[in-house]
């Protein structure tokens, strides 16, 4: 927008700013906070996490021999059952029975979708690992 050297105008367009601003701060801390709700959640894991399959909270975890962690949503790719359990070294879904292998692939439906795989990074402060949930 230019300047007007008219000061009265100049008066009335900071006025009309200074009016706006609230709703353009709102707006921006409204779109901040809802783009902040699709980042995913970092989660910090402990280096005990046990060799093979297991499930802490929301997150499906199988630590390989070789120190290596991989992080899958523990939701069931069916209908978003809560995975729980381990069970003959697959995840078991308690709603329909829907089986997850320790790669996030389906092993025995109704679920037809793998679970959903998560970034890990190590994390040089603990020893253990940090995992984007999201
Ligand atoms: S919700 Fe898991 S099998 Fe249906």
């Amino acid at each position: 927008m230019p300047l007007d050297p008219n000061p009265r105008t100049s008066r009335a367009q900071f006025l009309a700013w200074l009016a706006i601003a609230p709703f353009a701060w709102a707006a921006s801390a409204l779109l901040q906070r809802l783009r902040s709700r699709d980042r995913p959640e970092p989660v910090m894991i402990p280096p005990d996490v046990p060799l093979g399959l297991s499930v802490s909270g929301d997150i499906v975890l199988n630590r390989s021999a070789d120190g290596s962690l991989r992080a899958f949503s523990a939701r069931c790719t069916h209908l978003g059952c809560k995975l729980e359990r381990v069970i003959d070294g697959v995840v078991v879904c308690p709603c329909h029975g829907s089986r997850f292998f320790a790669d996030g692939r389906v092993a025995a439906g109704p679920a037809v979708r793998a679970l959903t795989e998560w970034r890990v990074r190590p994390n040089a402060q603990s020893g253990g690992w940090i995992v984007d949930a999201g």
